[in-house]
């Protein structure tokens, strides 16, 4: 069975005295949770402050996005020879640097890579948008998302998958139960083809897109959601200890 894994993703949110006391309303509570990878996600700014503060606790932490290349003429990015040693996991692709900054799945790729011979553990982010979804092509999609962000990919031993839909993005519109399983069936069999069935048996799918407390323990009864990628929610101590606390009933 694959760990479940109820990360907080805090995108551009929170000043450092923000991130400081977001961190100790939950830390203790979150700690205490057994059966669930809890894993914080603040900004690049925020991760040795986060850091300091996670330290002696299971909860573990990730950063938003990194560069491919280990050093250079790269304004502004961040590396995974920066990220190793200070975070575990690291988002890759969301679909909010896919639209915005203009990620492709090459690049992502080149990310996943990086991250992976860096030692992270790469949460790859595939999800479609809504006119795909209405044409009918999000399981086609999605399954190129995987399969070109996974090219040259041989060990899925380090690797997280996310389906986030981009229309359940923000929009407190979320994926129905149904329709996330259904989804990661999909990447579980496009896993499958790729790393072989025990290794896709083992990796850790998370749906992300409007979860809240309401709803997170329906995601968490299908076979194939592993857990939950958690935006808004993230930034509310007590919804998120929630959030947690509810999965670990499911793992
Ligand atoms: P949301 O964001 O929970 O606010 O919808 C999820 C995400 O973008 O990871």
């Amino acid at each position: 069975m694959p760990t479940t894994i109820i990360a907080g993703n805090w995108k551009m949110n929170t000043t450092r005295q923000e991130a400081r006391a977001l961190v100790e309303q939950m830390r203790d509570a979150l700690d205490a949770v057994e059966g669930v990878t809890t894993l914080l996600c603040p900004p690049f700014v925020h991760l040795e402050t986060v850091a300091d503060l996670l330290r002696g606790t299971s909860v573990a932490l990730g950063a938003q996005n990194m560069h491919p290349e280990s050093s250079g003429a790269f304004t502004g990015e961040v590396s995974p020879d920066m990220l190793r040693g200070l975070c575990e996991y690291v988002i890759l692709g969301h679909s909010e640097r896919r639209e915005l900054f203009g990620e492709t799945d090459e690049f992502v790729n080149a990310k996943v890579r990086a991250a992976l011979a860096a030692g992270l553990r790469p949460i790859l982010c595939v999800g479609e948008r809504l006119e795909q979804r209405e044409g009918g092509e999000a399981d086609a999609v999605v399954e190129r998302q995987v399969g070109v962000g996974l090219e040259g990919v041989e060990d899925a031993s380090a690797l997280v998958v996310a389906y986030e839909p981009v229309w359940a993005i923000g929009t407190g519109r979320a994926a129905t139960p149904d329709v996330a399983q259904s989804m990661m069936a999909t990447i579980r069999g496009a896993l499958a083809a790729r790393f072989g069935a025990d290794a896709a048996g083992e990796a850790p799918l998370l749906y992300g897109g409007s979860v809240n407390l309401g709803n997170v323990e329906e995601y968490a009864r299908q076979p194939d959601v592993n857990g939950a990628l958690v935006g808004g929610a993230s930034l509310d101590a007590e919804a998120f200890t929630k959030i947690v606390q509810l999965a670990a009933r499911h793992s």
